[in-house]
């Protein structure tokens, strides 16, 4: 018996992040809040241990009328106005190419779609080695095989891994798609330079001259950069990109505007010409239609009015979550670099990940829970979400962690 086709992958999905946070759950009820660190949830916290939530987005969605909550979109692609500001809010003028957006749910939405429409079966998506698990997902439901770029040489970029990467898959196929998850990657909190990126492109116009380059960029996380507007400076290296380049910037609202579940995002295309975002655009439209039909009005209208009403207010209340991130960050990593606990090079983001290969890994993470610190195994590493830890629970807990691994080593 058999209900799914046959190509189906009939693999139960492995959730490595929901799996400990039940275990966190019954510990805390064992033992008490206090003596359980919680560093698996990947959503931002507040110091008093509630998700975090914007007042300014909240009170703008809950003021919408209904019939603007209860409408379908304008279109399939998104509602004009929410177009136009997921464009001056994401690029903030730093792009001169030409444009189009596709509203999406989430960036899952965004990432998902290019996915799925800019390789054939079979063909190859390369991702870096470190990477949030739902790519690979993405790519075995696509029936595509995965290449992996190392992240990093030392405390920077691993630039030569990842030309070697890409030259590898065009050996074997007429076009190369990638993604590169920056600003804040996630897991390990990186993010590139401008001379990093300026190369990178470069490199995918060298690559151009022959194949089809499609570059997907994750921004995910973009909007808890510590560099502010600064950090999205880097969009004018793109503008450099040849004819046969196409950048897919994959927004969301999850973590812009703390709002997870309202499932909002886009596909922002950028391409040189005119005629290569028309046919991404034909395309994402159709798969969109398709797939989910149209997006959350509600969502898209509460971010139009926020950019366009109350932009300043917003952009204020953010920040003390970007300060508060910046803290818990700066001391993790202080006492961390005191006590010789390897980090991979982190400088903004939700999270900051312990180096080390993957049989330490699964020991150490045992270890780790049987002292009731709750963490996540990622490839090569233990993430540690100091997003939705209070400063309180972060102090002193990289010394722990260090001594805890030197029983493991
Ligand atoms: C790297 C990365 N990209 C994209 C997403 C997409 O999130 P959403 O679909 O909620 O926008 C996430 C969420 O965890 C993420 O970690």
């Amino acid at each position: 018996m058999s209900f799914v086709k046959d190509s189906a992958n009939r693999t139960p999905i492995v959730d490595t992040v929901f799996a400990v946070v039940e275990l966190a759950k019954q510990a805390k009820e064992k033992y008490g809040d206090d003596k359980v660190i919680d560093g698996v949830i990947g959503s931002l916290y507040t110091e008093e241990g509630k998700l975090a939530t914007l007042d300014t987005v909240f009170s703008t969605l809950k003021n919408l009328d209904d019939a603007k909550l209860a409408k379908y979109a304008v279109s399939f692609t998104g509602n004009p106005d929410y177009q136009n500001d997921v464009i001056d809010w994401v690029l903030d003028g730093n792009s001169n190419l030409y444009k189009e957006v596709i509203a999406t749910p989430g960036g899952t939405g965004a990432v998902g779609m290019s996915i799925e429409n800019c390789l054939e079966p079979g063909q190859t998506l390369i991702i870096p080695e470190i990477a949030w698990g739902s790519y690979a997902l993405m790519a075995q439901m696509n029936g595509l095989n995965l290449a992996k770029y190392s992240l990093f040489e030392g405390d920077h970029f691993n630039m030569a891994s990842f030309k070697a990467t890409c030259k590898q898959v065009m050996e074997g196929q007429n076009r190369l798609v990638l993604i590169i998850n920056d600003p804040c990657h996630n897991p390990t909190g990186y993010s590139l330079t401008i001379e990093e990126w300026k190369e990178i492109i470069a490199f995918l116009n060298e690559c151009s001259k022959t194949y089809d380059v499609v570059l997907i960029n994750d921004i995910a996380y973009i909007d808890f950069s510590a560099r502010g507007a600064q950090a999205k400076k880097y969009f004018t290296c793109f503008d450099e990109i040849s004819d046969n380049v196409a950048v897919i910037v994959a927004f969301s609202i999850s973590k812009s505007m703390t709002s997870y579940g309202l499932r909002c995002g886009a596909a922002i295309l950028l391409a040189k010409t005119l005629e290569g975002v028309e046919e991404l655009k034909v395309v994402f439209e159709k798969s969109a239609r398709a797939t989910w039909s149209n997006i959350n009005n509600g969502a898209m209208e509460m971010f139009a009015t926020i950019m366009e009403n109350k932009k300043d207010d917003y952009i204020a209340e953010k920040q003390e979550y970007v300060d508060l991130l910046k803290q818990r960050a700066d001391l993790f990593l202080e006492e961390a670099k005191e006590a010789g606990l390897e980090v991979y090079p982190y400088k903004e983001g939700f999270f900051v990940t312990l180096a080390m290969d993957n049989d330490t890994r699964d020991k150490y993470h045992e270890a780790l829970m049987n002292e009731l610190i709750f963490t996540v195994k990622v490839n090569n590493g233990i993430r540690v979400a100091i997003c939705s830890m209070p400063l309180a629970k972060v102090k002193g807990l990289a010394g722990r962690m260090k001594a805890i691994l030197d029983t493991v080593k």
